[in-house]
């Protein structure tokens, strides 16, 4: 597996993550035979939320990969906190302590390789933040910070305040969710996907060094499921079949590769939990398509170039 460093920090991550939002379907016994096969993949970056499963996810990941000090150095643990389903999103200092504290407890560790802001909250005060990721970063409990869902303006307001560099903004991106790509491809234009929906986030990321991890890497809009093997993109199907064939993987592999094959340097969070999709999105590091493959895939997904 291909490796590289999580936004200007020195941690070096896999370029494809597993992101654990869905593992709370799993057994005990399940869950310990699929994250081993993860780590056979070299897929040791493990993306979490305090929310997930209602915080299953995480419970149960602590207790399918214990943590004994040889193991927790093996593997990278993300995680994020911010959101209050269903009622607000919190940004304040003594919900994100509070929330780190759940986390590492139910995970069984005593730090989290990297904390994500989970999404924007109006009522941030950027100084509490800072005070929260100073007392986190201090007592050792959290070494890196980033974002997730955030714009450009968002990520330097509070950049302004934190002392931390924020290393990585997680955001939905996937072949047919790939506006902030076509928003720049279109620019000045009057078609839909000139439309600027995230305040240039993808050449904000780039010039600041800032990592995009690609959530839902697989679905369509608005949690509308999967896109492969889907026959409203009957089109995109039949040429990620055909590129598959030539680079000897499946659909996932191609769909995985198109995401890794932009030169940001984007870390992809698959959330499967099928050891054959696992290994695809794994291997799909090794494959590097071409320009045309790149733009045929891109068109098939129903973009359209100016
Ligand atoms: N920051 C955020 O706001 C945010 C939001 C959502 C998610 N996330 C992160 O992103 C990660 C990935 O999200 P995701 O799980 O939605 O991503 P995904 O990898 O795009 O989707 C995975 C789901 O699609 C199914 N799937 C994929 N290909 C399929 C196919 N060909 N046929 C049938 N089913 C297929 C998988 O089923 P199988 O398990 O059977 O493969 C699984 O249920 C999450 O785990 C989480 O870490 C972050």
């Amino acid at each position: 597996m291909r490796t590289m460093n999580l936004g200007v920090s020195d941690l070096k991550v896999p370029v494809v993550g597993l992101g654990c939002m869905r593992l709370s379907g799993l057994s005990l016994h399940q869950a310990n035979q699929y994250l081993n096969i993860c780590l056979e993949e070299g897929v040791n970056f493990f993306d979490h939320a305090d929310i997930y499963g209602g915080g299953q996810c995480e419970e149960l990941f602590g207790k399918a990969l214990p943590m004994h000090a040889d193991a927790r150095e093996r593997i990278i643990l993300q995680s994020k906190c911010g959101i209050v389903p269903g009622v607000m999103f919190d940004f304040s200092r003594a919900h994100i302590l509070s929330s780190v504290e759940g986390i590492l407890r139910r995970l069984g560790t005593e730090y989290l390789d990297v904390l994500l802001l989970h999404r924007p909250d109006a009522l941030m005060e950027p100084e509490e933040v800072a005070a929260a990721f100073d007392e986190l970063y201090t007592s050792g409990k959290v070494r890196h910070f980033g974002v997730s869902n955030q714009r450009p303006y968002q990520m330097a307001l509070l950049q302004k305040y934190v002392k931390q560099p924020l290393i990585a903004n997680q955001l939905q991106l996937s072949l047919p969710v790939s506006n902030m790509i076509a928003a720049g491809l279109e620019a000045n234009m009057t078609s839909d996907g000139a439309f600027d929906r995230d305040g240039g986030v993808l050449d904000y990321c780039r010039l600041n060094q800032i990592t995009i991890q690609a959530w839902s890497p697989y679905q369509m809009k608005e949690w509308q499921g999967p896109f492969i093997d889907n026959p409203r993109y009957e089109k995109l199907n039949a040429l990620m079949a055909e590129l598959a064939e030539k680079y000897g993987t499946g659909k996932t592999g191609i769909a995985t590769a198109w995401l890794l094959r932009h030169p940001a340097g984007i870390q992809v969070l698959p959330g499967t939990m099928n050891a054959d999709r696992l290994r695809q999105a794994a291997r799909a590091s090794e494959i590097t398509l071409t320009r045309p493959e790149w733009y045929q895939l891109y068109l098939a997904a129903g973009h359209i170039l100016p």
